[in-house]
C-alpha cells in the first residue's frame, strides 16, 4: 500500500470549485486500487486569506508543506489583491522553495476537443512543453530607481547560469530519448545575445549526449508562427520560463482552451514536494457559478498520478477526459454544453467507473 500525502491549496475564485473535481477522481482511483491511498489537507490560503491575515501564506507556509508528496493547486489572484502579490508570495515561492525547476505541459488535441486550426488533428497537435522554472526572465532580479521622476530607470534582469540552463536541457533530451521524439529548442539568440547565445551553446553541449535525439532551434517568433502553420513539427520541447510561458498560452488555445490546460512543477530529485495545477487562474468572471470546466484541474491530477509512477492510471484519466469530449454529454459552457462543474466531473467518474470495471 503506498499512501500519498496531499497537500491542497485550493486558492481563489474557480479554484475550489475545479479541485473539488480533481480530488474526486484521485479518490474514485484510489477506492478501486489496494494498493494506493490519498490523505488530502486543505490549507485554505488564498486572496481572501491575504485580506485576512496580510501574506498569501504563513511565514512557516513552506516548512508546513515540506513533509508533503505533492501540492494540488486551484489558482490564485482576485481583484483587491495586487496580482504580482498573490503571485510571488505564494505560487512562485512555492516553485522557488522546492526548487520546482521543470515545468511541464502537455499541449495535445485530444479527440472531441475545440480545434481552432484548419490542420488541428489530434495527430498533428501532441506536444510536451519543457519549461524552465526556477530562474531566466523571471528570477526577480532588478531595481527601480528615481521612482516617479523623469530620470527614472527600472531593471529586470534575466539569469541563465550554468546549472539551471543545463538540467532544463537535460531533462527535456532525457524526455525526448525515453519516449523517442524529437527535441525543440527555442530561443532567441540573435537579439538576447547574452542569455539566449549561452542557452544555445548549452543545448548544443548536451545534445553530444544524446546522437540518437533530433534536435532542432527556433528563434522564438518563428517558433509563435509554426505552433499555428505546421504544429506536427514539435514533439518535446525546451524552452526558457518567459518563453514557455506565453508559448504554452498559445498552445492551450492549440489545444482546447484554458478549461483543458494542465501544468506540472516537477522537482525531478523528489526532494521537495511537486505541485500540479490547471494552468488557468482564478476566473473571477466565472466564480462561483459552478461552470467552471473541471478537465484542466483533473488533467493535473492524472500528471501527479504519473509523477507517482501510476501511469497507467494517468494515462486511464486522459482516455476518460477524452471519451467525455467525444460523447458532447455534460459539458460545461466552455465546451458549449451546458452542464455544471461537478455535472461534468461526474460524466467522467461514469466513464472510469466503465473502465476499471
Ligand atoms: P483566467 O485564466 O482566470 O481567465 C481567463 C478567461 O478564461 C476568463 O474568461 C475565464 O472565465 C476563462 N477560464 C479560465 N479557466 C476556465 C475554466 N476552467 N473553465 C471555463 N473558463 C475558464 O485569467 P485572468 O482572468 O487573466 O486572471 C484572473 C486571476 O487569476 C488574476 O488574479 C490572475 O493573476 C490569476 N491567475 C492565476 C494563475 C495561477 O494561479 N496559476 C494563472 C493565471 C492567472
Ligand atoms: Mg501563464
Amino acid at each position: 500500500m503506498t499512501h500519498f500525502k496531499i497537500a491542497v491549496i485550493a486558492g481563489d475564485g474557480i479554484g475550489p470549485e475545479v479541485i473539488a473535481e480533481g480530488i474526486k477522481v484521485l479518490n474514485f482511483i484510489a477506492s478501486h486500487r489496494e494498493d494506493l491511498e490519498f490523505e488530502f489537507t486543505y490549507f485554505p490560503w488564498s486572496c481572501q486569506y491575504y485580506l485576512e491575515h496580510g501574506h498569501m501564506m504563513p511565514p512557516d507556509g513552506i516548512q508546513q508543506l515540506q513533509e508533503f508528496d505533492a501540492i494540488y493547486l486551484g489558482a490564485v489572484g482576485y481583484p483587491g489583491v495586487p496580482d504580482h502579490i498573490s503571485l510571488w508570495d505564494l505560487l512562485l515561492t512555492i516553485r522557488k522553495e522546492f526548487d520546482q525547476y521543470v515545468n511541464i505541459r502537455p499541449i495535445r488535441l485530444l479527440e472531441g476537443a475545440p480545434n481552432v486550426l484548419i490542420n488541428g488533428s489530434k495527430e498533428n497537435i501532441d506536444m510536451l512543453f519543457i519549461r524552465e522554472n526556477s530562474e531566466g526572465e523571471y528570477a526577480g532580479v532588478g531595481d527601480r530607481l528615481f521612482k516617479g521622476k523623469p530620470e527614472e530607470v527600472v531593471l529586470q534582469t534575466g539569469v541563465f547560469s550554468r546549472k539551471g540552463t543545463e538540467r532544463i536541457i537535460r531533462y527535456a533530451f532525457e524526455e525526448a530519448a525515453k519516449s523517442h521524439k524529437s527535441l525543440t529548442s527555442i530561443s532567441k539568440g540573435n537579439a538576447l545575445n547574452y542569455s539566449m547565445v549561452f542557452w544555445d551553446e548549452i543545448v548544443e553541449e548536451v545534445a553530444k549526449d544524446y546522437p540518437n535525439v533530433p534536435t532542432a532551434s527556433y528563434l522564438v517568433d518563428a517558433a509563435a508562427m509554426l505552433m499555428i502553420k505546421d504544429p506536427k513539427r514539435f514533439e518535446v520541447v525546451v524552452t526558457s520560463n518567459l518563453f514557455g510561458d506565453i508559448l504554452t498560452d498559445l498552445g492551450a488555445a492549440l489545444a482546447g482552451g484554458m478549461g483543458l490546460a494542465a501544468g506540472a512543477n516537477i522537482n525531478p530529485e523528489r526532494k521537495w514536494p511537486s505541485m500540479f495545477e490547471p494552468i488557468h487562474g482564478s476566473a473571477p468572471d466565472i466564480a462561483g457559478k459552478q461552470i467552471a470546466n473541471p478537465l484542466a484541474a483533473i488533467w493535473s491530477a492524472s500528471q501527479m498520478l504519473d509523477f507517482f509512477r501510476y501511469e497507467e492510471m494517468g494515462k486511464l484519466v486522459i482516455d476518460a477526459i477524452e471519451e467525455v469530449l467525444v460523447s458532447k454529454q455534460s459539458l460545461t459552457p466552455d465546451l458549449g454544453g451546458t452542464a455544471s462543474t461537478s455535472e461534468l466531473g461526474d460524466a467522467l467518474m461514469t466513464v472510469l467507473q466503465r473502465k476499471l470495471q
